[in-house]
């Protein structure tokens, strides 16, 4: 992949792509679009606007010198020229988050009507646009008043989480018909049992109340949005990172491992139930499931499942990942396997009853330069097309896919990483916040025509 030449300077144009412009074997109505995070573009955190303290201002305080979110894309004041950016990039639709400290200050009581103005006129400005938006309502910026009662370690969170639900609900409820609650369960944990997220407390024992309470937190949000109008389309968002074993003697370790870090929320979710190995964890660490709270993960039926991929990961027999020889890696190192998708999505495919799927976040980190006023990232178009083939491939096998969201829409804040990573379609300026359409937001758009007769 590394050896594709990106052009010379100059326009991007369909006819010399790169990388094949073609219609994908989709079912009809899939939609393509692109996703962002609330902390990770819009800045827009002062007093004035009326935001509660989130997890990260703490966390960030204690690192001086990182980059923040103080600012981020300023999203929260260059909005509708941001959907106006996104109805050019033809998107299709946009999946953003909602920022819990933004529309309740305190996590509990207390609405910020500004703020949630601020998500009633970006859905508006989405739909006069014709852009379908999919919320999400987590993701990963806790309000720091819940974080000092336990944050999502107490239980209590996960009930506050389902009152937020139902507040989003009702005032953006008659015009998002597409709902997610958590964005990636497995990584909101890793913010409490290691260093890097926030609230990065950094202690391994604190996994089991984690798990349950998050799954917790999606029924009670699920439930939230559909006693408001059981017609809206509600799903949970996980990450899946596939464990392929290095050779035979590796598959125990593999699946232990797959179980344990990714299935934990899938067979919760699906089957209503945890993984023997994970149970006996929980029980080992004085976790008690109540009545009825399995019933309610379950019972709150996932009308889709999000899926965000990346990456696959291999492991010997110890279970520890190794690296693959002559691997090709992104910026943050994470390995470009789109075969992997098509694998994982049909084991799954045999092992549940799953309900439609989307990917709601794949893309890839290139260190991107300008160059004459272009960015000419071949390889991020390269990685979307090759998944994009891998999804197919899934289709072709029977996989119930409904859609695409590339990662990112913009350039953001990769939370610890900075603003140095890039994961977006359009570059923006770290001083002059200036948007530029990279060349991959380019084939997006003129792909996204190809498969829609746009
Ligand atoms: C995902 C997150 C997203 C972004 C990408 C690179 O795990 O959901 O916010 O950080 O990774």
């Amino acid at each position: 992949m590394n050896k594709v030449k990106s052009r010379g300077s100059g326009r991007w144009s369909a006819e010399t792509s790169p990388v094949p412009l073609r219609p994908y074997k989709f079912p009809k109505g899939f939609v393509f679009g692109a996703a962002t995070s609330a902390y990770q573009i819009e800045g827009g955190i002062d007093a004035s606007t009326g935001r509660g303290r989130s997890i990260w201002e703490p966390y960030f305080e204690k690192r001086p010198g990182s980059d923040t979110g103080e600012i981020a894309c300023d999203h929260y004041n260059r909005m509708p020229e941001d959907v106006r950016l996104f109805k050019k990039m033809g998107l299709q639709a946009y999946r953003f988050s909602v920022s819990w400290p933004r529309v309740m200050p305190e996590g509990a009581g207390a609405v910020n009507d500004k703020g949630l103005d601020f998500y009633k006129r970006l859905v508006d400005e989405l739909q006069a646009a014709g852009i379908t938006p999919y919320l999400t309502g987590y993701h990963w910026d806790l309000p720091q008043a819940l974080e000092e009662l336990g944050g999502w370690t107490n239980r209590d969170t996960a009930k506050r989480f389902g009152d937020y639900m139902e507040i989003l609900a009702r005032a953006l409820g008659d015009r998002v018909q597409h709902w997610g609650t958590l964005n990636e369960p497995a990584v909101i944990l890793s913010g409490y049992t290691s260093e890097g997220l926030a609230p990065g407390r950094n202690d391994a024992k604190l996994w089991s109340p984690l798990v349950h309470n998050l799954m917790l937190a999606h029924g009670y949000g699920a439930c939230a949005v559909r006693a408001f109008n059981p017609e809206l389309i509600v799903g949970c968002t996980v990450n899946l990172v596939p464990i392929e074993p290095a050779n035979k003697s590796a598959r125990h370790a593999a699946r232990r491992m797959w179980q344990r870090d990714y299935a934990v929320f899938l067979d919760a979710m699906l089957k209503g139930e945890y993984p023997k190995i994970v149970l006996k964890e929980m029980e080992a660490n004085g976790l008690k499931i109540l009545p009825g709270d399995m019933e309610l993960i379950v019972g709150s039926g996932l009308d889709y499942l999000g899926v965000n991929w990346y990456l696959r990961l291999v492991v010997n027999r110890l279970g520890r990942v190794i690296p693959v020889p002559a691997a090709e890696i992104t910026q943050v190192g994470w390995e470009m396997h789109a075969e992997s998708l098509t694998s994982m999505l049909v084991s799954m495919q045999e092992e549940y009853d799953l309900p439609p799927v989307y990917i709601t976040e794949n893309g890839a980190a290139i260190d991107d330069k300008l160059v004459g006023g272009w960015i000419h990232d071949v390889v991020r178009m390269k990685y979307i097309h090759d998944h994009l083939n891998a999804l197919e491939s899934a289709v072709a096998r029977g996989v119930d896919l409904r859609g695409y969201f590339a990662w990112s829409a913009l350039d953001n804040l990769e939370w610890a990483s900075g603003f140095k990573m890039t994961f977006g379609l359009v570059h923006v300026d770290r001083m002059t916040r200036k948007r530029t359409m990279k060349d991959s937001a380019y084939w997006y758009r003129d792909m996204i025509a190809a498969n829609t007769g746009g």
